[in-house]
């Protein structure tokens, strides 16, 4: 039986279910690929620490062993971070390795050159784990939706932040109780500002944007704002208006350019991705000729991330078998702009506090109209005597002119505070 080594970079969450999932599943390899994969070497950073059920013989410090290994045709990069994984992918590819790589803030940033390096050696580079963890998104719009053109993605692609909105949505609690409890259960991290902000989903995005819309997006194209300022009120509002709060990653083709923002949205309770709970993540898809699609699963975690970099493995060494390895690489053919932000039309959730007395609403409207910004729909809830708390939802306005009118409003003297700035 022929023997196809594979090396591990990183033995932490991803790279242990990668370990466990392999041998799981040793016995089928010969069914599905042909031959056998073999775990030669695992690159760690403390070669001492304790490791449950891990062969000890095959640690490693020096990442140069498993370049250097012969045997080696598939080399896994699950340590994450740009330095020094950027230097270990590249240097496997041109020693003739084919990377899987779960590294999302690496591909976000240098995915042309790592795309790029993989089809001058003929090398597969793949990442399906890089979004949305055990979904299978990158496949499907690489291959299975390749006839299509791609006019909308967007999606739940961060499960701590999902479980935070989920928890303040049916438990009626605010931001901070609802991440204690994510940090509790292991979703959220000590440090939460990769995933509270937005920047986790803002990565995923700029991949699959690149990949839907064939043009090249970046994480610093991606709009970004987190869900650290949603407050229980705030979706108290939206359940009176039929809405849930969702952090969402929304990419569009359109005409003058490509728009691709990561924030707080209100959705209407029966759009597909209003159901998706807790810290599941989903993407939903629209091509010209599948028309609408969703893809729904766990986002994250030990074994469901291993599922995804384990069917990569296997791809590459069914490639591998087949002497076709860098079949498909790099996809973004176009130059597409990336639209500046201030051009993208949204809809607009404003919660304010105001003084209560006659000719403050009139200012405000003013103002708005200035700015041309329609107003769809008013609410107003007396606090007290002096102080009423006003909701206005506009009508699609440009993000600039929202800008604009939300600085001016800030220089009213009978507005206390403009208290949440959310998108419907
Ligand atoms: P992790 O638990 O922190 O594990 C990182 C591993 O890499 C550890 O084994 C660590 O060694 C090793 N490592 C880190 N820096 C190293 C260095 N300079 N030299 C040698 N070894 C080094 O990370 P993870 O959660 O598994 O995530 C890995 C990758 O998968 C990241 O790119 C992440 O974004 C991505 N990802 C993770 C998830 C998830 O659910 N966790 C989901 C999707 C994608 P030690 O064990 O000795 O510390
Ligand atoms: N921290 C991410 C999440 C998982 O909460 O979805 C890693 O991509």
């Amino acid at each position: 039986m022929e023997k196809i080594g594979v090396g591990l970079l990183g033995l932490g969450t991803v790279g242990t279910g990668v370990y466990k999932l392999l041998g799981k599943r040793a016995e089928v390899m010969e069914h599905t690929i042909g031959a056998q994969l073999e775990i030669r070497k695992i690159l760690v950073h403390n070669i001492n620490k304790k490791r449950e059920g891990v062969d000890p013989s095959l640690l490693t410090a020096d990442w140069r062993e498993i370049i250097e290994d012969e045997e080696i045709q598939i080399v896994v990069e699950v340590m994450g971070g740009m330095e020094p994984a950027r230097t270990m992918i590249l240097e496997a590819l041109k020693a003739g390795k084919n990377v899987v790589s779960a590294n999302k803030d690496l591909i976000a940033e240098d995915g042309r050159i790592l795309l790029d390096t993989a089809q001058e050696n003929g090398k597969d580079f793949l990442f399906e784990a890089a979004v949305a963890g055990g979904i299978p998104i990158i496949r499907p719009l690489k291959q299975c939706l390749a006839g299509n053109e791609i006019s909308d993605v967007m999606g739940i692609v961060n499960g701590t932040t999902n479980y935070i909105l989920t928890r303040m949505s049916e438990d009626g609690m605010e931001f901070e109780d609802a991440l204690k409890k994510a940090q509790e259960l292991g979703y959220a991290e000590a440090d939460p500002t990769a995933d509270v902000e937005g920047l986790d989903a803002a990565r995923k995005v700029a991949i699959m944007a690149s990949i839907a819309f064939h043009s090249r997006v970046v994480f610093s194209d991606v709009h970004t704002e987190g869900i650290t300022k949603v407050t229980a009120r705030d979706i108290a509002y939206a359940k009176e208006f039929d809405r849930v709060i969702k952090l969402l990653g929304v990419a569009r083709n359109t005409e003058d350019g490509i728009e691709v923002g990561v924030y707080p949205m209100m959705i209407a309770k029966d759009h597909p991705l209003a159901s998706v709970r807790d810290s599941f993540n989903a993407v939903f898809l629209h091509g010209d000729a599948v028309d609408d699609a969703m893809f729904y699963g766990r986002g994250a975690g030990e074994m469901p991330t291993a599922s995804a970099v384990v069917g990569d493995v296997i791809d590459a060494a069914r490639d591998i078998r087949s002497g076709c390895t860098a079949r498909i690489s790099c996809t973004c053919y176009r130059e597409l702009p990336i639209k500046p932000w201030g051009e993208v039309r949204n809809k607009f959730f404003i919660r304010m506090q105001v003084v209560n007395q006659p000719g403050v609403l009139a200012s405000i409207a003013r103002v708005f109209g200035e700015h041309k910004v329609s107003i769809e729909r008013v609410v107003q809830e007396h606090a007290d005597p002096e102080r009423a708390e006003l909701v206005i939802v506009t009508e699609q306005v440009k993000e600039k002119y929202m800008e604009r009118a939300l600085g001016e409003l800030q220089s009213i003297s009978s507005i206390h505070e403009i208290s949440s700035v959310i998108r419907e």
